[in-house]
């Protein structure tokens, strides 16, 4: 966390026109076999908005991050909705919800911040809530342009999640390289 990569007015810019073809169509398709529509559903680290536009022809979405350019960002390209700061490892929310999805957003936690953000999201959702999270697959961590990021392996995210959430899909997908990415799929106990 703390990294600018993600703050800076330029590099916001950058990540934006880098992600512009990018998107978790996919992994909304799956989230959708799960999550009826017109749910309640927070999207953590919601960054340029692709993901949270495609969620929300379908959910009723409360989109966030922790960053104020994105933020800016979101308040300026989709208006009239409420975005809210959030830091997805401690969720200060008061509201509570059917789901919470995030596309490439939890890899930025250490492993003991993931576990707070996991008993958090417990705490903010519904009984029998669903989280829909993707991660990217491999062992290890590594600072990249400044940032923290987290590979993770199935096991270690099932034994992560299983306290507060049954596990109802764990999948191994293809972002840019062959079996790069993991697709979590969870019901809170
Ligand atoms: C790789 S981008 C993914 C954005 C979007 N989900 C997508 O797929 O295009 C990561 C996003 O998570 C946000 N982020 C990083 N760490 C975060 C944290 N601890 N809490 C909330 N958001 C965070 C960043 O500001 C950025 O918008």
């Amino acid at each position: 966390m703390g990294a600018d990569y993600y703050k800076t007015k330029e590099s916001v810019k950058k990540y934006i026109e880098l992600a512009k073809d990018v998107s978790g169509a996919k992994l909304i398709e799956e989230l959708k076999k799960y999550l009826p529509a017109k749910s309640e559903l927070l999207e953590i680290g919601s960054g340029p908005g692709t993901d949270w536009k495609i969620l929300n022809t379908t959910y009723h979405v409360t989109g966030s991050d922790n960053s104020k350019e994105f933020l800016n960002h979101l308040n300026k390209t989709i208006p009239n909705e409420k975005f809210l700061e959030l830091d997805a490892s401690t969720l200060k929310v008061d509201n509570s919800f059917d789901g919470i999805y995030s596309n490439k957003v939890l890899h930025h936690l250490k492993d003991g911040e993931l576990a707070n953000s996991v008993k958090r999201q417990y705490e903010i959702l519904k009984p029998e809530g669903i989280i829909c999270h993707s991660f990217w697959k491999g062992e290890g961590s590594e600072y990249f342009k400044g940032m923290f990021v987290n590979y993770h392996k199935k096991d270690d995210l099932k034994r992560m999640f299983k306290g507060y959430f049954e596990i109802l899909l764990i999948i191994t997908y293809q972002e840019f390289e062959e079996g790069d990415s993991l697709l979590l799929i969870g019901k809170r106990k």
